[in-house]
């Protein structure tokens, strides 16, 4: 090997270089932008029959007059937030999609960060769930979700709240209200930065449906007037191991297995 040029002699003929002079752009090169940092989202739509079976499940818990709060545990300035329980989720049919939404997500990000041959076990599975029933005024300061690795929200009913406030010296500017908005990073988020973004803004839809990283930090935005802004948010926990000589590898996630709450798997 020549040790003067690094090695680059084995790979360009390197007494070409002054003939290339008329090569003025990079179409013709080895040219990639890459994004190798970042939580990885997925925004799902659902299928119309989990809308509906999700919608009779949430309709029949906010009828019962004997459901439980899980407000005590959450961040958000909602009255109406009440638990669900596995049982919902099964009875209902949608708990087969629930969990290979998730099982999905899990395998998607392993791909993209983790080396995945071998003998690989990825499990993954809900550790509790809950109902947020937002009305006017009400709202969730920025949070994120503890003992857990991955979260998701999916819209049931989303009233349309935009151009309610009237304000008429922000008629030019975005109506956030209704809004869920997820912050990884301020720096980005200046200037009209192209070459990073920090923050990602969603507007919900029914049947829309988000999986992101739990230690994600997210808001939601109030709204005025009529309606229910009606979600159903989820936690979840996956572990990925490798089995090698006969012994069980840890490769990511929870490293004490997935710990689902008790409440959510009894009755
Ligand atoms: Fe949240």
């Amino acid at each position: 090997m020549n040790s003067t040029n690094n090695g680059l002699q084995d790979k360009f003929d390197l007494s070409r270089i002054g003939q290339m002079s008329s090569v003025t752009e990079p179409r013709s090169c080895k040219f990639e932008v890459v994004k190798p940092f970042g939580p990885f989202i997925a925004v799902i739509e659902m299928p119309k029959e989990i809308l509906i079976a999700l919608t009779k499940m949430t309709d029949e818990i906010l009828a019962n007059p004997h459901k439980q709060s899980y407000g005590e545990s959450l961040a958000g300035v909602i009255e109406q937030e009440y638990k669900i329980f596995k049982s919902d989720f099964v009875m209902s049919g949608v708990n087969e999609f629930l969990e290979s939404a998730i099982s999905r997500y899990v395998i998607k990000s392993a791909k993209s960060n983790v080396n995945l041959t071998g003998d690989i076990k990825i499990t993954s599975g809900i550790t509790d769930a809950w109902i947020v029933s937002q009305h006017e005024n009400e709202y969730n300061p920025m949070h994120n979700h503890a003992g857990c690795e991955i979260s998701s929200v999916l819209y049931i009913k989303v009233p349309n709240v935009k151009g309610r406030r009237g304000i008429k010296s922000k008629a030019s500017q975005p109506d956030s209200d209704g809004n869920i908005q997820f912050v990884y990073n301020s720096a980005s988020e200046r200037n009209g930065n192209i070459l990073e973004k920090g923050a990602f803004e969603f507007e919900p839809y029914p049947g829309s449906m988000l999986i992101f990283p739990s230690y994600l930090l997210h808001s939601v935005y109030p709204f005025i007037g009529e309606g229910e802004r009606r979600s159903i948010a989820f936690n979840a926990g996956y572990e990925i191991t490798k089995e090698e000589n006969g012994k069980s590898k840890y490769i990511a996630g929870n490293r004490s297995g997935i710990k689902v709450l008790t409440h959510y798997q009894n009755v």
